[in-house]
């Protein structure tokens, strides 16, 4: 009886300090090879939550911007840049981060946090043409 209770005791400090381990753990594995505008760091979390919000914002696919691999067509090659969409989609962030940093006074994408700011959103609303 004891020795079981120790038993689960043991296995689930065990969990605390492997689970603990696995959120510090830094997120070196996840180097991108080819970001020319989001920071060279940005965590695997934080590049998926920004690509979602882009899809979400233009109301497209992740294959509206990336190019499918030569080899593999079922398959994205996120870090080419055959697509023109891809360059356009950096010139918008630069121009968004542009406005925000000249007329709301942010310095970076921690601009959620306030309550005024343009985003993708601000001006797609789901639409990948605006303009029209
Ligand atoms: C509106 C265009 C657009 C959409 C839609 C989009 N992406 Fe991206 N993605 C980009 C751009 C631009 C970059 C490069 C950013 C930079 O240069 O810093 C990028 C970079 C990436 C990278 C890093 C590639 C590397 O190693 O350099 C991954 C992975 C990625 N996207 C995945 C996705 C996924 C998954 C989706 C769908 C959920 C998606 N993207 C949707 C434009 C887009
Ligand atoms: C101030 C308004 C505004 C903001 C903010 C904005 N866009 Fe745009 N975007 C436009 C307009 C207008 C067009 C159409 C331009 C054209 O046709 O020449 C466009 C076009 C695009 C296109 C090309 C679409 C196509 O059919 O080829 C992409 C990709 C794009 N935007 C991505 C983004 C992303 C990603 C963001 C956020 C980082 C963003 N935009 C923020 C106004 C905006």
């Amino acid at each position: 009886m004891c020795k079981k209770r120790n038993f689960i005791a043991i296995i689930s400090l065990l969990a605390v300090v492997i689970i603990g381990s696995a959120a510090t753990m830094p997120d070196e594995d996840h180097t991108y090879k080819n970001l020319k505008v989001l920071p060279k760091n940005i965590s695997h979390d934080d590049l998926s939550g920004v690509m979602k919000s882009w899809s979400t914002a233009l109301g497209v696919k992740c294959n509206f911007c990336h190019a499918p691999k030569v080899d593999n067509p079922e398959k994205l090659d996120f870090p080419n840049d055959a697509k023109p969409e891809k360059e356009m989609a950096r010139s918008m962030y630069k121009m968004t981060m542009k406005i925000n940093k000249k007329y709301f006074g942010h310095e970076d994408m921690e601009g959620e946090k306030a309550v005024l700011e343009v985003n993708c959103n601000t001006c797609h609303r789901g639409n990948a043409n605006p303009e029209k």
